[in-house]
């Protein structure tokens, strides 16, 4: 039986992976975040692995409070970087494969068209600058990672867009939403679902590394996503489009991050829901 490694098990995706794991009686999973693995600690990541046989490790830890990052850039360039080469440093000693997840905040957001792996990144923030520092360091230790970045991250838990939205979706009549950042929403469900499908084709003899582009198929803005979450939670409030320069927030994000999902779904074979039928699948679960 293989052993897969989770750190930042207890975030949005770290809890995807958890659930999924119930239905994977093939893999050992080994969850911790860091009141059991902190990835600063480098001796104690090795420590942690020794005697284990671990075959895997997936990063899910990271420093991910974007506007707060633009006053903490140096904890935030720990986790996001140095922390990464760390893992990767004990991939490479445990002979173990790492998957670690980007960001579409790597990029300047100056495409009209969705970004590949190959587009020149330029990041807008100290997030960013922490993640596309992460992605150099661990490609340089680390050879044979694989770096997935995603984008618009939400799920059952956790604070993110969805939980912001229907929670003030049912305190207020309107609320004013961003028209003019275009993205594309990724349920981390989905996300964990394709980190599986990954592993199990590198058992099956697939193993190509690399960055990867990875979120729900389709584009949208923070408004139309608003728009939809409430009309398929039921929620009466008026959406009003606004531009970002009327919302200002202390980083700066992308205007323009749809990544293009190519060279993963040609190289692992994955096919990705469209961004709203995952959102509706989620809330439909989770009204029950
Ligand atoms: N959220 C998004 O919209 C988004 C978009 C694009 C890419 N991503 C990337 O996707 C990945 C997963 O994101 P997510 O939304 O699931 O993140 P998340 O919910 O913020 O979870 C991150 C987890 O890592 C933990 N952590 C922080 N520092 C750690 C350390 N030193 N050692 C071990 N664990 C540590 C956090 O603990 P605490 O909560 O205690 O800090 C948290 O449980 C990240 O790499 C993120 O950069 C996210």
């Amino acid at each position: 039986m293989k052993t897969i490694l989770v750190t930042g098990a207890n975030g949005q995706l770290g809890h995807s992976l958890q659930r999924l794991s119930e239905s994977l009686p093939a893999y050992q999973f080994l969850f911790t975040d860091i009141d059991t693995l902190d990835i600063c600690d480098k001796e104690s990541i090795l420590a942690f692995a020794e005697g284990k046989n671990i075959h895997y490790i997936i990063n899910c830890a990271a420093y991910t409070a974007v506007d707060k990052a633009e006053d903490d850039e140096i904890i935030c360039m720990r986790i996001n970087s140095e922390a990464v080469r760390n893992l990767g440093e004990a991939a490479t000693t445990l002979g173990a494969k790492i998957i670690h997840i980007s960001t579409d905040y790597v990029f300047d957001g100056t495409n009209s068209v969705p970004y590949l792996e190959t587009d020149y990144t330029c990041p807008m923030s100290a997030y960013g600058r922490s993640k596309q520092t992460g992605e150099l360091i661990l490609r340089a230790v680390c050879p044979d990672a694989i770096i997935i970045r995603t984008a618009w991250l939400y799920s059952e838990c956790g604070n993110n867009f969805l939980s912001t939205m229907l929670c003030l979706g049912k305190e207020k009549e309107e609320l004013n939403v961003v028209f003019d950042q275009i993205g594309t929403p990724t349920y981390a469900g989905d996300l964990a679902n394709a980190i599986i499908s990954i592993i199990d084709s590198i058992e099956a003899g697939t193993f190509k590394s690399g960055i990867y582009h990875f979120s729900n198929e389709g584009v949208c803005s923070w408004y139309d996503f608003a728009r939809k979450i409430f009309e398929i939670a039921g929620i009466k409030c008026r959406v009003i489009p606004i531009d970002a320069k009327d919302y200002p927030t202390r980083a700066t994000r992308p205007q323009y991050s749809v990544l293009n999902k190519g060279k993963i779904k040609r190289t692992y074979g994955l096919a990705i829901p469209h961004w709203e039928e995952s959102l509706r699948k989620m809330l439909k679960k989770t009204k029950k």
